[in-house]
């Protein structure tokens, strides 16, 4: 328990160390804003089935809208809600953050130079009714209409008639309106860091069963970075015997397929990379564990958002400095079914490992660029290398939608493709324990 009188005193004394439903949530976020008003701004992105407002808290130098140059990251958590642990990581994350402001140098860069959306629960009508710490009994998981949100986004690889959820909708026109270059969403009932794809097909599925995208070798980066800067997830031990995760990473693929998943939609729809963290063994652990789970992720936490440094960013222009929207923006090699495309500030946003790459930039029917870029780690200096390009046409372009069928993106082409081969360790382990996890 707090010491009461810490209670008068939110500056200092931060969340404490219990759960947050519904109203203990909004009073949290409402007093973090109220008390680090410069640098918060409090949203909500929609509501649940029963009405619940699904709050983000915005951190950054200007939190109220996006500036030309600042990317935008999120956390997303309680996307199933009987996996609680991360909700309440991110309460701690951001009382972290806005006290640390103007205190920690590294706190302080991040902030001015990131804008940083943390929606702690995006599921919370189940969670409201459960009281009691159990590692996985409740029904939770689901939304009040009885969906899995995880499941609920529309599919690049198999057309659903799934009805989208409210939720779901609100965070689909989060990603859409947005512009966020990187992301995570958190889960428990494992502890592993999981990256896209989930789904897949011939195209995409490997003869050992991994689902990889075209750009695996940021998305293994990243999500190592969080397994290695988490007190022991790098070391791979699961919560079971059945299964282990070499270095605490695992493709979701490859650990079983998933369709409908938010992860894939936010990188194929939303041109943001999303990777899944699987923060503790038992789903919904009592409260005064929550200590040694914070201690555990806060490095990891804060390490996994400078990474939306890495890479390149810049803004396609005309002769004249306007921007363009609609502009292709790719690196050869990495040919997106659905690549990047600027949207009304011109602004593009590319994660790339350091190295040199070809940027090849297109503005439909009025031609393309090719650029030799030599691309630094801007980690460090909270920057992805900034590179502008002028365009002497313009021309404006609409961006395609979500939605049946045109989302099977990956459509196979059965001339050339061996027959699917599911993982058969994801299977094993679905067929041994009959419990979901992302
Ligand atoms: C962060 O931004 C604030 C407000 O503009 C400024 O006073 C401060 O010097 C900046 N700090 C760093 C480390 O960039
Ligand atoms: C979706 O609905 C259409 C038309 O109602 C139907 O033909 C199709 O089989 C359904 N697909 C799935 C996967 O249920
Ligand atoms: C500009 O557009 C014209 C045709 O509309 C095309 O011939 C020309 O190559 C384009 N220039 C560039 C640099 O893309
Ligand atoms: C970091 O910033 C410094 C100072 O602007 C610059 O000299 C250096 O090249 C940058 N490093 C990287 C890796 O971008
Ligand atoms: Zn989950």
């Amino acid at each position: 328990m707090m010491n009461p009188l810490l209670l008068l005193l939110p500056l200092v004394a931060g969340p404490d160390f219990g759960y947050h439903h519904t109203k203990s949530l909004e009073t949290f976020l409402k007093e973090v804003h109220q008390n680090h008003a410069s640098i918060t701004h409090l949203y909500s992105i929609g509501k649940s089935v029963q009405g619940r407002n699904l709050w983000v808290l915005a951190l950054g130098r200007f939190p109220t809208h996006h500036k030309i140059g600042i990317p935008e990251f999120k956390y997303v958590a309680n996307i199933n809600g009987d996996e609680t642990v991360g909700q309440e990581l991110l309460l701690h994350l951001i009382d972290f953050l806005v006290t640390s402001y103007q205190h920690d140098p590294v706190i302080t860069r991040l902030i001015n130079s990131t804008r940083i959306h943390i929606l702690p629960s995006m599921n919370p009508d189940e969670f409201e009714t459960e009281e009691v710490p159990s590692c996985r009994s409740f029904r939770g998981r689901f939304n009040h209409n009885g969906v899995d949100l995880n499941r609920n986004f529309p599919d690049a690889f198999v057309c659903s008639n799934a009805t989208i959820q409210p939720e779901t909708q609100a965070v689909m026109n989060w990603i859409n309106n947005g512009m966020f270059v990187l992301s995570a969403n958190l889960h428990g009932g494992a502890v592993v860091a999981s990256y896209p794809f989930d789904s897949g097909n011939s195209v995409t599925v490997t003869a050992n069963g991994f689902s990889n995208t075209l750009d695996n070798d940021v998305f293994v980066y990243l999500a190592r970075t969080y397994s290695d800067n988490h007190a022991t997830m790098y070391k791979g031990h699961s919560c079971s015997q059945e299964i282990n995760f070499p270095d605490g990473i695992t493709n979701g693929y490859h650990w079983y397929p998933v369709e409908g998943g938010m992860q894939d939609y936010n990188y194929i729809w939303g041109q943001c990379f999303e990777i899944t963290l699987e923060l503790s063994c038992c789903k919904y652990p009592p409260a005064n564990e929550l200590p040694s789970f914070w201690n555990d992720n806060k490095m990891a936490l804060i390490e996994y958002i400078k990474q939306v440094h890495l890479g390149v960013k810049g803004r396609v222009l005309d002769r004249n400095g306007k921007p363009i929207s609609g502009a292709i923006v790719e690196v050869k090699g990495k040919d997106h079914r659905f690549p990047y495309r600027t949207k009304e500030t011109g602004e593009y946003y590319l994660l790339l490992l350091p190295g040199v790459y070809e940027l090849n930039v297109k503005v439909p029917h009025s031609g393309s660029l090719l650029r030799t870029l030599r691309v630094p780690d801007g980690t460090e200096n909270f920057s992805a290398l900034k590179y502008d390009l002028r365009f002497p046409n313009v021309s404006a372009s609409t961006e395609p939608v979500a939605s049946c069928p045109e989302t099977a993106l990956y459509s196979e082409d059965y001339s050339t493709s061996a027959t699917l081969k599911p993982s058969i360790h994801g299977l094993l382990f679905i067929s041994t324990f009959y419990i979901t996890f992302r």
